[in-house]
């Protein structure tokens, strides 16, 4: 059984961003063209401000040259004035989609161009609408949807004396550790539509970092063409793709976990598709002493935080007159989550079946937008039982066009 498509051989995938088909057809979209003329003679009317300014706020994995890696990373901040540009670097990926909201506006999509800046807020932007300031100072927020391209932060405009704010980090946190499954491949947004950010964003005023990506076993081996495992590569700043590659080759840098400002207290990890799979060269064994030795690391890298281990699911395959899903390494995962919390790690095992359905999972054997839905809503709930979180999200929008409904209730 193949874990996805051949496009997923990551070094066969071009660095094109195509038109979004949703079940073979094209899917209408409204991204907007943000991409302005460089400020030239108009420089004098803003205020720039650099990558590294200490209001800006970087959420998930990005390097010491603000280049943005692994899945739905993410840029914060706050403003005044009614103008919001970004400069992007040449490390950025031509026509990658990103998603940005001012407030608790729902998101739009924009294609972003290499060393170009774009033009996010402007005065005819709704969520500038004087007559109903009801969050303010206005938060800006931008995540890449996808997974193996990303951005490089060059400036931050904002009109001229107008100032950025710094927006306070939430308190809690989690780091998600997965492959394609957590990263949303094959979901309509992926990465951010995928049940990482849906779970991270979900439980509301949460900081995360969806470290996952496509592909990628647990284990040390190359794996449809990526070459780490997360035991190497979750350490690591950049995560396996391409791009990644051709900046670092094989010395990515070591991800400095003590600059986050607020430590991590909940660790969720979803990994051992790729590693079971006759593609690859893994097998149970092998898979399961190497979960063993992995979750004493991320343990110690996150002292306070409670790690769940994630059940996997398999496909749904046919068989007589119904449906029944492959089974994958279920008595591993369970396995090390018991033998570790007998030796008194904080470790918890999330069941995921019956969760899934046929009908959930695509024909690229990953969730469909619903399936994604569906993981991330047990899973909340799961956190909010097993751990007391409170949901904290109260109203903006989490999951981007899944708005599906029947508007003709007489047929
Ligand atoms: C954005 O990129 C997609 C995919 O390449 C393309 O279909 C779409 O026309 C672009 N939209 C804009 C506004 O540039
Ligand atoms: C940002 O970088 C510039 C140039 O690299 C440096 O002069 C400045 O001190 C840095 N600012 C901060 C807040 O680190
Ligand atoms: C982006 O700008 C750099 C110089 O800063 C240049 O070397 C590179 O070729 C440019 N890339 C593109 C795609 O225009
Ligand atoms: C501001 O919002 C109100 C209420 O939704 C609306 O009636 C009004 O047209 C908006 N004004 C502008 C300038 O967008
Ligand atoms: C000049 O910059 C301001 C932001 O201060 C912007 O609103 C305006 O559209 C820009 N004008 C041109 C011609 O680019
Ligand atoms: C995948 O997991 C299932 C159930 O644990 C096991 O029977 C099967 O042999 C595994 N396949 C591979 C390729 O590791």
């Amino acid at each position: 059984m193949k874990v996805f498509s051949l496009c997923a051989l990551v070094s066969l995938c071009t660095l094109t961003a195509a038109t979004i088909y949703e079940n073979g057809r094209e899917r209408p979209t409204r991204f907007i063209d943000t991409k302005i003329a460089s400020l030239g003679s108009n420089a004098t009317a803003w205020s720039t401000y650099g990558p590294n300014a200490t209001e800006l706020s970087y959420k998930g994995r990005w390097d010491s040259q603000h280049i943005s890696w692994w899945a739905a990373p993410g840029l914060k901040f706050a403003f005044t004035g009614e103008n919001v540009a970004i400069t992007f670097g040449p490390h950025t990926t031509n026509t990658v989609l990103v998603a940005y909201r001012v407030a608790g506006l729902d998101w739009q999509l924009s294609n972003i161009t290499t060393n170009a800046t774009h033009q996010f807020v402007s005065p005819s932007n709704p969520g500038l609408n004087a007559t109903l300031p009801s969050q303010l100072p206005l938060t800006f927020e931008l995540r890449v949807t996808n997974w193996a391209y990303g951005v490089q932060i060059s400036a931050v405009h904002l009109a001229k004396n107008e100032k950025l704010i710094k927006v306070p980090e939430f308190s809690r946190r989690i780091e998600f550790i997965g492959d394609s499954l957590q990263s949303g491949y094959g979901a309509t947004y992926e990465a951010f539509s995928g049940f990482g950010y849906t779970v991270g964003a979900g439980l509301g005023e949460t900081e995360f970092s969806v470290t996952a990506y496509p592909g990628i076993c647990l284990h040390d081996a190359n794996c449809w063409g990526n070459p780490r495992g997360q035991t190497y590569q979750f350490f690591h700043t950049s995560d396996t793709s391409p791009r990644a590659l051709a900046l670092y080759n094989s010395t990515p840098p070591l991800y400095p976990f003590a600059s986050q400002p607020t430590p991590t207290d909940l660790v969720i990890i979803n990994i051992g598709t790729n590693d079971n799979n006759t593609a690859n060269p893994v097998r149970g064994d092998s898979y399961y002493r190497s979960y063993l030795s992995f979750v004493p690391r991320v343990h110690e890298t996150f002292p306070d935080a409670e790690i769940v281990l994630m059940g996997l699911w398999g496909n749904f395959v046919r068989q007589g007159n119904t449906w029944v899903q492959q089974a994958k390494f279920i008595d591993e995962v369970e396995r090390v989550a018991r033998e570790l919390g007998e030796q008194g790690f904080p470790v918890s095992y999330f069941d995921t079946k019956g969760i899934l359905q046929h009908g959930d999972i695509g024909p690229t054997f990953h969730p469909t937008d619903a399936g994604h839905i569906k993981v991330a809503s047990h899973l909340m709930r799961y956190i909010n039982i097993k751990f007391g979180w409170e949901l904290k999200a109260t109203g903006p929008e989490v999951q981007h066009e899944t708005l599906y409904w029947n508007d003709q209730v007489n047929y």
